[in-house]
Protein backbone atom coordinates (compact mmCIF):
# COMPACT_ATOMS: atom_id res chain seq x y z
CA UNK A 1 0.00 0.00 0.00
CA UNK A 2 1.04 3.81 -1.12
CA UNK A 3 2.41 5.38 1.80
CA UNK A 4 0.37 8.94 3.00
CA UNK A 5 1.61 11.73 1.39
CA UNK A 6 3.79 13.72 3.57
CA UNK A 7 1.83 17.15 4.68
CA UNK A 8 2.84 20.74 5.74
CA UNK A 9 -0.24 22.51 6.95
CA UNK A 10 0.78 26.24 6.30
CA UNK A 11 -1.01 29.19 8.32
CA UNK A 12 -1.75 31.37 5.62
CA UNK A 13 -3.10 30.78 1.62
CA UNK A 14 -1.33 34.19 0.31
CA UNK A 15 0.70 34.22 -2.79
CA UNK A 16 3.75 32.32 -0.37
CA UNK A 17 1.49 29.73 0.55
CA UNK A 18 0.85 29.57 -3.76
CA UNK A 19 4.41 29.58 -4.12
CA UNK A 20 5.07 26.62 -1.65
CA UNK A 21 2.37 24.44 -3.60
CA UNK A 22 4.34 25.27 -6.65
CA UNK A 23 7.45 23.49 -5.05
CA UNK A 24 5.10 20.78 -2.94
CA UNK A 25 3.85 19.93 -6.21
CA UNK A 26 7.87 19.28 -7.68
CA UNK A 27 8.33 17.33 -4.67
CA UNK A 28 5.28 15.38 -4.82
CA UNK A 29 4.17 16.63 -0.53
CA UNK A 30 0.81 17.77 0.26
CA UNK A 31 0.37 21.17 1.11
CA UNK A 32 -2.76 22.46 3.47
CA UNK A 33 -3.54 25.87 3.85
CA UNK A 34 -5.25 28.02 6.54
CA UNK A 35 -7.23 31.07 4.99
CA UNK A 36 -10.21 32.14 2.83
CA UNK A 37 -11.37 30.13 -0.21
CA UNK A 38 -10.55 32.67 -2.78
CA UNK A 39 -6.76 33.32 -1.68
CA UNK A 40 -3.87 32.49 -3.38
CA UNK A 41 -3.01 29.40 -3.04
CA UNK A 42 -6.44 27.65 -3.01
CA UNK A 43 -7.18 29.65 -6.33
CA UNK A 44 -4.14 27.67 -7.32
CA UNK A 45 -5.64 24.45 -5.85
CA UNK A 46 -3.81 23.88 -3.08
CA UNK A 47 -6.18 21.95 -0.07
CA UNK A 48 -7.80 24.79 2.34
CA UNK A 49 -8.66 24.57 6.22
CA UNK A 50 -10.71 27.83 6.20
CA UNK A 51 -9.88 30.26 9.34
CA UNK A 52 -7.82 32.82 11.01
CA UNK A 53 -4.48 32.28 12.54
CA UNK A 54 -6.11 33.88 15.40
CA UNK A 55 -8.60 31.15 15.50
CA UNK A 56 -7.06 28.41 17.80
CA UNK A 57 -10.33 25.74 16.26
CA UNK A 58 -9.14 26.51 12.88
CA UNK A 59 -5.43 26.61 14.03
CA UNK A 60 -6.50 23.11 15.51
CA UNK A 61 -7.81 21.69 12.43
CA UNK A 62 -5.07 22.94 10.32
CA UNK A 63 -2.76 21.02 12.03
CA UNK A 64 -4.56 17.64 11.91
CA UNK A 65 -4.15 17.63 8.61
CA UNK A 66 -0.51 18.10 7.95
CA UNK A 67 2.83 16.22 9.49
CA UNK A 68 4.05 19.53 10.54
CA UNK A 69 2.40 22.95 11.31
CA UNK A 70 4.69 26.16 9.53
CA UNK A 71 3.48 29.60 8.70
CA UNK A 72 3.40 31.91 5.52
CA UNK A 73 2.70 35.09 7.99
CA UNK A 74 2.93 35.77 12.09
CA UNK A 75 -0.77 36.84 12.16
CA UNK A 76 -1.25 34.20 14.49
CA UNK A 77 -2.79 33.72 18.17
CA UNK A 78 0.48 32.23 19.77
CA UNK A 79 -0.79 31.29 23.07
CA UNK A 80 -2.89 28.66 20.91
CA UNK A 81 0.45 27.50 18.84
CA UNK A 82 1.98 27.36 22.44
CA UNK A 83 -0.73 24.49 23.52
CA UNK A 84 -0.55 22.60 20.39
CA UNK A 85 3.08 22.10 21.13
CA UNK A 86 2.57 21.02 24.72
CA UNK A 87 -0.16 18.73 22.85
CA UNK A 88 2.51 17.43 21.04
CA UNK A 89 2.06 18.87 17.52
CA UNK A 90 5.24 19.61 15.77
CA UNK A 91 5.42 23.41 15.02
CA UNK A 92 7.84 24.87 12.87
CA UNK A 93 9.59 26.67 13.59
CA UNK A 94 8.56 26.63 17.05
CA UNK A 95 6.36 29.13 18.85
CA UNK A 96 9.41 30.74 21.08
CA UNK A 97 10.97 31.41 17.46
CA UNK A 98 8.16 32.55 15.97
CA UNK A 99 7.53 34.84 18.99
CA UNK A 100 10.45 37.41 17.76
CA UNK A 101 8.20 37.79 14.18
CA UNK A 102 4.72 38.05 16.09
CA UNK A 103 6.11 41.07 18.48
CA UNK A 104 8.49 43.06 16.97
CA UNK A 105 9.48 44.80 20.43
CA UNK A 106 10.24 41.55 21.88
CA UNK A 107 12.63 41.08 18.75
CA UNK A 108 14.06 44.05 19.18
CA UNK A 109 14.93 43.44 22.81
CA UNK A 110 16.05 40.11 21.87
CA UNK A 111 18.33 40.96 19.65
CA UNK A 112 20.19 43.99 21.38
CA UNK A 113 20.52 42.28 24.33
CA UNK A 114 22.40 39.20 22.09
CA UNK A 115 24.86 42.27 21.42
CA UNK A 116 23.48 42.45 17.20
CA UNK A 117 23.21 46.26 16.60
CA UNK A 118 19.75 47.29 16.08
CA UNK A 119 18.27 50.86 15.72
CA UNK A 120 18.04 52.81 19.28
CA UNK A 121 14.29 51.73 20.71
CA UNK A 122 11.88 52.03 22.91
CA UNK A 123 8.88 51.39 24.42
CA UNK A 124 6.30 54.09 23.47
CA UNK A 125 3.24 54.19 25.48
CA UNK A 126 1.72 57.60 25.02
CA UNK A 127 3.39 60.38 22.74
CA UNK A 128 4.99 61.79 25.78
CA UNK A 129 7.22 58.85 25.40
CA UNK A 130 8.15 59.54 22.24
CA UNK A 131 8.96 63.16 22.83
CA UNK A 132 11.13 62.23 25.50
CA UNK A 133 13.11 59.51 22.68
CA UNK A 134 13.32 62.55 20.52
CA UNK A 135 15.13 64.39 22.63
CA UNK A 136 17.87 61.82 23.26
CA UNK A 137 17.74 60.15 19.82
CA UNK A 138 17.05 63.26 17.75
CA UNK A 139 13.97 63.87 15.00
CA UNK A 140 12.78 62.32 12.97
CA UNK A 141 12.02 59.20 14.86
CA UNK A 142 10.07 55.87 14.00
CA UNK A 143 6.63 54.79 15.49
CA UNK A 144 6.10 51.03 14.54
CA UNK A 145 3.00 48.61 15.62
CA UNK A 146 4.77 46.43 18.37
CA UNK A 147 2.74 43.58 16.48
CA UNK A 148 0.22 43.49 13.11
CA UNK A 149 2.18 45.40 10.99
CA UNK A 150 3.39 44.40 7.28
CA UNK A 151 4.63 46.10 4.03
CA UNK A 152 5.33 49.69 6.11
CA UNK A 153 1.78 49.32 7.48
CA UNK A 154 2.65 50.15 11.02
CA UNK A 155 5.68 52.38 10.46
CA UNK A 156 5.11 55.89 11.18
CA UNK A 157 8.29 58.45 10.00
CA UNK A 158 7.51 61.35 12.03
CA UNK A 159 9.06 64.81 12.22
CA UNK A 160 6.84 66.98 14.33
CA UNK A 161 4.68 66.73 17.24
CA UNK A 162 1.59 66.98 15.04
CA UNK A 163 2.76 63.36 13.14
CA UNK A 164 3.27 61.62 16.48
CA UNK A 165 -0.11 62.46 17.50
CA UNK A 166 -1.30 61.41 14.40
CA UNK A 167 0.44 58.27 14.37
CA UNK A 168 -0.85 57.35 18.22
CA UNK A 169 -4.42 58.36 16.50
CA UNK A 170 -4.11 55.89 13.40
CA UNK A 171 -2.60 52.98 15.78
CA UNK A 172 -5.55 53.37 18.44
CA UNK A 173 -8.10 53.31 15.91
CA UNK A 174 -6.06 50.20 14.26
CA UNK A 175 -5.90 48.66 18.08
CA UNK A 176 -2.29 48.88 17.62
CA UNK A 177 0.06 49.12 20.04
CA UNK A 178 3.44 51.01 19.62
CA UNK A 179 7.14 51.40 20.01
CA UNK A 180 9.52 53.51 18.70
CA UNK A 181 12.90 53.97 17.51
CA UNK A 182 15.92 55.97 16.35
CA UNK A 183 15.24 56.87 12.15
CA UNK A 184 18.39 55.63 10.88
CA UNK A 185 20.61 57.78 8.08
CA UNK A 186 20.16 54.51 5.22
CA UNK A 187 22.83 53.80 2.78
CA UNK A 188 20.97 51.47 1.80
CA UNK A 189 19.13 48.17 2.70
CA UNK A 190 19.82 44.31 2.48
CA UNK A 191 18.38 41.40 2.92
CA UNK A 192 19.58 38.14 3.42
CA UNK A 193 18.01 34.50 3.64
CA UNK A 194 18.55 31.48 5.70
CA UNK A 195 17.31 27.76 6.52
CA UNK A 196 17.83 25.33 9.36
CA UNK A 197 16.98 21.70 9.83
CA UNK A 198 16.03 20.62 12.68
CA UNK A 199 19.16 18.00 12.60
CA UNK A 200 21.29 21.35 12.74
CA UNK A 201 21.94 21.91 8.91
CA UNK A 202 21.75 25.41 7.82
CA UNK A 203 21.97 27.30 4.38
CA UNK A 204 22.80 30.52 3.73
CA UNK A 205 21.74 32.75 0.93
CA UNK A 206 23.58 35.21 -1.23
CA UNK A 207 23.00 38.60 -0.11
CA UNK A 208 20.26 40.77 -1.80
CA UNK A 209 19.94 44.55 -2.09
CA UNK A 210 16.67 45.59 -1.33
CA UNK A 211 14.66 48.60 -2.38
CA UNK A 212 11.48 50.12 -0.06
CA UNK A 213 8.83 52.67 -1.93
CA UNK A 214 6.80 53.99 0.95
CA UNK A 215 7.66 50.89 3.32
CA UNK A 216 6.64 48.23 0.48
CA UNK A 217 9.46 46.10 -0.76
CA UNK A 218 9.93 47.36 -4.39
CA UNK A 219 12.68 46.01 -6.02
CA UNK A 220 15.51 43.39 -5.52
CA UNK A 221 18.81 43.01 -6.77
CA UNK A 222 21.25 40.32 -6.34
CA UNK A 223 25.00 40.98 -7.40
CA UNK A 224 24.55 44.99 -6.22
CA UNK A 225 27.98 46.13 -5.40
CA UNK A 226 28.11 45.56 -2.05
CA UNK A 227 31.06 45.99 0.41
CA UNK A 228 32.54 42.49 1.42
CA UNK A 229 32.65 43.43 5.11
CA UNK A 230 28.50 43.80 4.38
CA UNK A 231 28.30 40.43 2.75
CA UNK A 232 30.30 39.04 5.50
CA UNK A 233 28.73 40.53 8.12
CA UNK A 234 24.89 39.52 7.11
CA UNK A 235 25.90 35.92 6.42
CA UNK A 236 27.67 35.72 10.04
CA UNK A 237 24.23 37.57 11.53
CA UNK A 238 21.75 35.09 9.82
CA UNK A 239 24.10 32.02 10.62
CA UNK A 240 24.38 32.80 14.08
CA UNK A 241 20.59 34.19 14.72
CA UNK A 242 19.77 30.24 13.40
CA UNK A 243 22.02 28.31 15.39
CA UNK A 244 21.29 30.75 18.30
CA UNK A 245 17.34 31.02 18.49
CA UNK A 246 17.38 27.21 17.36
CA UNK A 247 15.27 27.68 13.84
CA UNK A 248 13.88 25.07 12.19
CA UNK A 249 12.40 26.46 8.84
CA UNK A 250 13.15 29.80 7.02
CA UNK A 251 14.46 32.99 8.33
CA UNK A 252 14.91 36.62 6.35
CA UNK A 253 17.11 39.18 7.93
CA UNK A 254 15.98 42.62 6.85
CA UNK A 255 19.52 44.92 7.45
CA UNK A 256 19.88 48.71 7.04
CA UNK A 257 22.94 49.40 5.83
CA UNK A 258 24.77 53.14 7.08
CA UNK A 259 27.17 55.47 4.99
CA UNK A 260 29.89 54.55 7.42
CA UNK A 261 29.41 50.77 6.73
CA UNK A 262 27.27 49.44 10.02
CA UNK A 263 24.81 46.65 9.24
CA UNK A 264 22.13 46.86 11.66
CA UNK A 265 18.93 44.01 11.90
CA UNK A 266 16.08 46.16 11.09
CA UNK A 267 13.74 43.18 11.15
CA UNK A 268 13.21 39.23 11.33
CA UNK A 269 10.72 37.30 9.30
CA UNK A 270 9.95 33.35 10.28
CA UNK A 271 9.07 32.06 6.99
CA UNK A 272 9.19 32.92 3.43
CA UNK A 273 9.82 36.26 2.20
CA UNK A 274 9.77 39.07 -0.55
CA UNK A 275 13.46 39.46 -0.70
CA UNK A 276 13.88 36.13 -0.96
CA UNK A 277 11.63 35.04 -4.47
CA UNK A 278 14.62 36.04 -6.52
CA UNK A 279 16.17 32.66 -5.19
CA UNK A 280 13.43 30.80 -7.70
CA UNK A 281 16.32 31.60 -10.71
CA UNK A 282 18.72 33.18 -9.06
CA UNK A 283 19.72 30.08 -6.64
CA UNK A 284 19.90 26.46 -6.93
CA UNK A 285 17.03 26.19 -4.84
CA UNK A 286 14.62 28.50 -4.37
CA UNK A 287 13.23 29.66 -1.13
CA UNK A 288 9.69 27.76 -1.38
CA UNK A 289 11.28 24.54 -1.43
CA UNK A 290 13.84 25.24 0.83
CA UNK A 291 11.06 25.99 3.36
CA UNK A 292 9.54 22.63 2.75
CA UNK A 293 12.89 20.69 2.89
CA UNK A 294 13.63 22.34 6.34
CA UNK A 295 10.27 21.75 7.96
CA UNK A 296 10.15 18.03 6.92
CA UNK A 297 14.22 17.57 8.24
CA UNK A 298 14.72 16.83 4.63
CA UNK A 299 18.31 17.48 3.00
CA UNK A 300 18.71 21.42 2.64
CA UNK A 301 18.96 22.37 -0.82
CA UNK A 302 22.23 24.39 -2.14
CA UNK A 303 21.09 27.97 -1.71
CA UNK A 304 24.12 29.06 -3.76
CA UNK A 305 23.84 31.32 -6.79
CA UNK A 306 23.58 30.11 -10.51
CA UNK A 307 23.56 33.64 -12.32
CA UNK A 308 26.32 36.49 -11.89
CA UNK A 309 23.15 39.20 -11.53
CA UNK A 310 19.49 38.89 -11.10
CA UNK A 311 17.11 41.83 -10.44
CA UNK A 312 13.09 41.04 -8.65
CA UNK A 313 10.36 43.87 -9.39
CA UNK A 314 7.37 43.73 -7.66
CA UNK A 315 3.96 44.28 -9.25
CA UNK A 316 1.88 46.53 -7.41
CA UNK A 317 -1.63 47.52 -8.05
CA UNK A 318 -2.43 50.60 -9.59
CA UNK A 319 -5.22 53.31 -9.07
CA UNK A 320 -7.54 52.42 -11.67
CA UNK A 321 -7.34 48.86 -9.76
CA UNK A 322 -6.98 46.96 -13.61
CA UNK A 323 -5.76 43.30 -13.56
CA UNK A 324 -1.57 42.70 -14.68
CA UNK A 325 -2.59 39.59 -16.07
CA UNK A 326 -4.74 41.58 -18.82
CA UNK A 327 -0.65 42.78 -19.62
CA UNK A 328 0.78 39.29 -19.40
CA UNK A 329 1.80 38.87 -23.16
CA UNK A 330 3.25 42.73 -23.13
CA UNK A 331 5.85 41.54 -20.35
CA UNK A 332 6.90 37.83 -21.60
CA UNK A 333 8.13 39.77 -24.76
CA UNK A 334 11.17 41.31 -22.18
CA UNK A 335 14.12 39.29 -22.85
CA UNK A 336 14.54 36.81 -19.92
CA UNK A 337 11.38 37.76 -17.71
CA UNK A 338 10.00 35.29 -15.53
CA UNK A 339 6.80 36.64 -14.92
CA UNK A 340 5.17 35.74 -11.63
CA UNK A 341 1.70 36.29 -11.01
CA UNK A 342 -0.27 35.31 -8.00
CA UNK A 343 -3.93 35.50 -9.35
CA UNK A 344 -5.46 38.24 -6.70
CA UNK A 345 -8.11 40.43 -7.03
CA UNK A 346 -6.26 43.52 -8.37
CA UNK A 347 -6.62 46.51 -6.06
CA UNK A 348 -4.54 49.67 -5.65
CA UNK A 349 -0.95 48.87 -3.23
CA UNK A 350 -1.50 45.65 -3.64
CA UNK A 351 1.09 43.10 -4.56
CA UNK A 352 -0.66 40.84 -6.93
CA UNK A 353 3.20 39.56 -8.98
CA UNK A 354 6.83 39.80 -9.21
CA UNK A 355 9.32 39.76 -12.07
CA UNK A 356 12.96 38.28 -12.63
CA UNK A 357 15.21 38.84 -14.70
CA UNK A 358 18.91 36.59 -14.70
CA UNK A 359 21.57 38.38 -16.70
CA UNK A 360 25.27 39.11 -16.57
CA UNK A 361 25.30 42.94 -14.93
CA UNK A 362 22.61 44.25 -12.20
CA UNK A 363 21.50 47.00 -14.84
CA UNK A 364 20.84 44.52 -17.66
CA UNK A 365 18.60 42.60 -15.68
CA UNK A 366 17.33 45.86 -13.48
CA UNK A 367 16.83 47.18 -16.41
CA UNK A 368 14.70 44.26 -17.89
CA UNK A 369 13.16 43.29 -14.80
CA UNK A 370 11.50 47.07 -14.65
CA UNK A 371 10.28 47.19 -18.42
CA UNK A 372 8.43 43.88 -17.87
CA UNK A 373 6.79 45.27 -14.30
CA UNK A 374 6.30 48.42 -16.07
CA UNK A 375 4.51 46.72 -18.75
CA UNK A 376 2.06 44.38 -16.28
CA UNK A 377 1.70 47.87 -14.62
CA UNK A 378 0.51 49.55 -17.60
CA UNK A 379 2.70 52.11 -17.45
CA UNK A 380 5.53 50.77 -20.21
N1 LIG B 1 14.33 52.92 12.04
C1 LIG B 1 14.24 53.18 10.73
N2 LIG B 1 15.03 54.06 10.12
C2 LIG B 1 14.92 54.30 8.80
N3 LIG B 1 14.04 53.72 7.99
C3 LIG B 1 13.20 52.81 8.53
C4 LIG B 1 13.25 52.49 9.92
N4 LIG B 1 12.32 51.55 10.16
C5 LIG B 1 11.72 51.30 8.99
N5 LIG B 1 12.22 52.05 7.99
C6 LIG B 1 11.82 52.01 6.59
O1 LIG B 1 10.51 51.45 6.49
C7 LIG B 1 10.54 50.16 5.85
C8 LIG B 1 9.54 49.21 6.48
O2 LIG B 1 9.87 49.01 7.84
P1 LIG B 1 9.73 47.57 8.51
O3 LIG B 1 10.52 46.59 7.74
O4 LIG B 1 10.03 47.69 9.95
O5 LIG B 1 8.16 47.39 8.35
P2 LIG B 1 7.17 46.29 7.87
O6 LIG B 1 5.94 46.98 7.49
O7 LIG B 1 7.10 45.29 8.93
O8 LIG B 1 7.80 45.66 6.62
P3 LIG B 1 7.70 44.18 6.09
O9 LIG B 1 6.61 44.19 5.09
O10 LIG B 1 9.06 44.02 5.50
O11 LIG B 1 7.45 43.28 7.24
C9 LIG B 1 11.99 49.71 5.98
O12 LIG B 1 12.33 48.77 4.99
C10 LIG B 1 12.72 51.05 5.83
O13 LIG B 1 12.77 51.44 4.47
MG1 LIG C 1 10.35 45.09 6.62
Amino acid sequence: MANRRETVAMVGAGQLARMSWQAAISLDLGLVCLGAPGAAAVLAGADLVEGSGYDPDALRALAARGDVLTFEHELVDLDAIRAMEEAGVTVRPSSTVLALAVDKLHQRRTLSSWGLEVPAFAEAPDPGAVQAFAQQHGSPVVLKAVSGGYDGRGVWMCSSQWEITAAFEDAAAGGLELYVEEAVELAGEAAIMVARSPSGSVAVYPLVATRQVDGMCREVVLGAEMAVTTEVAAAEIAVSLARRVGLEGLMAVELFVTGSGRVLVNELALRAHNTGHIHTEAAVTSQFEQHLRAVLDLPLGDSSPVVLAAAMVNIVGTADGSDPAERRAEALAVPGAHVHLYGKAARPGRKLGHVTVCADTTERALERARAAADRLEGNG
